[in-house]
């Protein structure tokens, strides 16, 4: 029930600012925005989903008339595919496949919903690099992929959260809505903590393989190197907990069967 408070804090603290929010934005708020932010992201390391602006521009690019735009993104958030997507694959297996929204939203809601993100988005002067040609939905430059930096990779260290993304709505797996909730607060955390060790290490390396012969140098960099990845791998042993605390017994068996 906390989201609920939560939403319902937020939605009356945008009532207060602007006199009336359109109802898109406001379902927007309480549907979408738990995984699609829609202002500029300042930490890319903490999204979870493409931001709203990185979505339009690739809606748009491929369908330029309202009513189309509006009837792919109704159809998306009920019965999102690989085949489907506009944004290039990449992004896709940066974030993995957006779960069904069935059940959460309806129809109507979405037609509203979906008229507002065209309406608004992108905004003006939310204009994406110079030579980006749409590789993927993130709205500012690539992020490259690279390997998660633990420091031990174990077939018993399963990756539980991309698991759990792959069957968000897998019926045999049968998540609640209050464990979908928690489990994105998970998601959100080991994501954000991965990345930014993942972006600690990236000019630590070049210096290491750059290392020009001196090991005196060069050896408390490698060391500083392992103590990343070990801080990597005890976010990745929280996140193997915490997620076997929302799930039950029977759940986890069906996880990682
Ligand atoms: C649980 C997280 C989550 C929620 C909630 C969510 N999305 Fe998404 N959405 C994603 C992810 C992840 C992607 C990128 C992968 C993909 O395209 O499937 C995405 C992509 C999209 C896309 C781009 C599809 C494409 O062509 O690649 C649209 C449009 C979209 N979402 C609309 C919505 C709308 C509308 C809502 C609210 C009703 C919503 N989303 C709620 C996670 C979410």
């Amino acid at each position: 029930m906390k989201l609920y408070s939560k939403i319902f804090l937020g939605l009356s603290l945008v009532t207060v600012a602007h006199a009336t929010p359109s109802n898109g934005e406001s379902l927007f708020k309480a549907k979408c925005s738990a995984c699609h932010i829609s202002t500029f992201p300042k930490d890319k390391s903490k999204l979870v989903a493409p931001p709203l602006m990185g979505v339009m521009r690739h809606v748009k690019m491929k369908y330029s008339t309202k009513e189309k735009a509006v009837d792919f993104i109704v159809d998306y958030a009920l019965n999102p595919s690989e085949q489907k997507a506009v944004c290039m694959p990449m992004k896709i297996k940066k974030f993995g496949l957006m779960p069904s929204q069935k059940g959460s939203v309806t129809q109507e809601e979405l037609k509203e919903i979906a008229s507002w993100m065209f309406e608004n988005f992108p905004k003006k002067g939310m204009a994406m690099h110079k030579g980006e040609k749409g590789e993927n939905c993130s709205a500012t430059t690539k992020v490259k992929k690279s390997s998660a930096p633990f420091l031990i990779k174990n077939p018993n260290l399963p990756h539980m959260t991309k698991l759990i993304m792959k069957n968000w709505d897998n019926a045999d797996l049968n998540l609640t809505k209050e464990q979908k909730e928690k489990l994105l607060v998970i998601r959100k955390e080991t994501m954000g903590g991965v990345k930014k060790i993942k972006q600690a290490i990236q000019p630590l390396e070049s210096e290491i393989v750059n290392f020009d012969n001196n090991l005196t140098k060069v050896a408390p960099k490698v060391k500083e190197v392992a103590k990343l990845k070990a801080d990597a791998t005890l976010l990745h042993l929280k996140c193997i907990k915490n997620t076997k605390a929302v799930l039950s017994e029977k759940q986890l068996k069906m996880l990682l069967k």
